[in-house]
């Protein structure tokens, strides 16, 4: 069997709606640096990961390229960024074909999970290296689900099974260029390889590793990241 590669590919060419920003999310100050450079330093930190590819939106003027002078050994810019998530994602992966081979793993994650630890990177490669589909990070629902009707309660949705995905979702490059290629309004990767009727494997992780949508989010962030250890 021939050694398979680990590569990291970030989608960053949202505009941060949700958080209501002059800036989108990405570019804010979180913890003295801009957001995005918490989960690219981390992603670059993996001593598995070969190289980390960010996708920006072709009209960017916001790179701050001095922060990342540091990284530049593994960091790669990408200027492709589509009109949605899986559209920057695909882009990317197109852009990336020349260096990585077909078998070779990529983990995409998201910008805005700038909490994102070397623990919970090397989790998900521990778990899904030798896997034949791939897998993500994701945490177990705790509280019990509604579901609403015009600002009332419908119905009580069982959490028992349920999970909240995460991120880095960790594919192999042609099955995930060829999944999204299939089915390209999916909302994260794995809905894209379950839609070719494959069951990625899901592996725990924790709440730590959040998503910043929401202004109150970008304190918790904070938080975590300045009581981590
Ligand atoms: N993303 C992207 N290309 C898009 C939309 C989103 O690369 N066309 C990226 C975002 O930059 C982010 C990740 O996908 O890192 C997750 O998306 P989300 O948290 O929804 O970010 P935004 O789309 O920027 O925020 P919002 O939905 O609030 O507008
Ligand atoms: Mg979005």
């Amino acid at each position: 069997m021939s050694t398979t590669s680990y590569f990291a590919l970030v989608p960053a060419a949202g505009g941060g709606s949700r958080m209501g920003a002059s800036l989108p999310k990405q570019y804010l100050s979180l913890a003295g640096r801009p957001l995005i450079r918490h989960a690219l330093a981390t992603l670059c930190a993996v001593a598995l990961i070969e190289r980390v590819y960010v996708v920006l939106s072709p009209d960017d003027a916001h790179w701050p390229e001095d922060e990342f002078s540091d990284l530049a050994a593994k960091l790669r810019v990408l200027r492709c960024g589509g009109a949605t998530r899986a559209e920057s994602v695909a882009n990317g992966l197109r852009a990336m074909s020349g260096v990585v081979a077909v078998d070779d793993w990529v983990l995409v994650h998201d910008a805005a999970r700038a909490c994102l630890s070397v623990d919970h990177v090397e989790s998900l490669i521990r778990a899904v290296g030798n896997d034949a589909v791939g897998g993500i990070l994701a945490v177990p629902v705790a509280d019990t689900l509604k579901r609403e009707a015009w600002g009332r309660i419908a119905a009580t949705v069982p959490r028992e099974d349920l999970w909240q995905a995460q991120t880095p979702q960790m594919f192999r490059h042609r099955m995930l260029s060829t999944a999204l290629a299939a089915a390209p309004s999916v909302t994260d990767e794995a809905g894209a390889v379950e839609s070719l009727g494959l069951k990625p494997k899901l592996v725990a992780a924790d709440a730590t590793n959040l998503k910043v949508t929401y202004p109150l989010d970008l304190q918790l962030a904070e938080w975590i990241l300045a009581n981590r250890k």
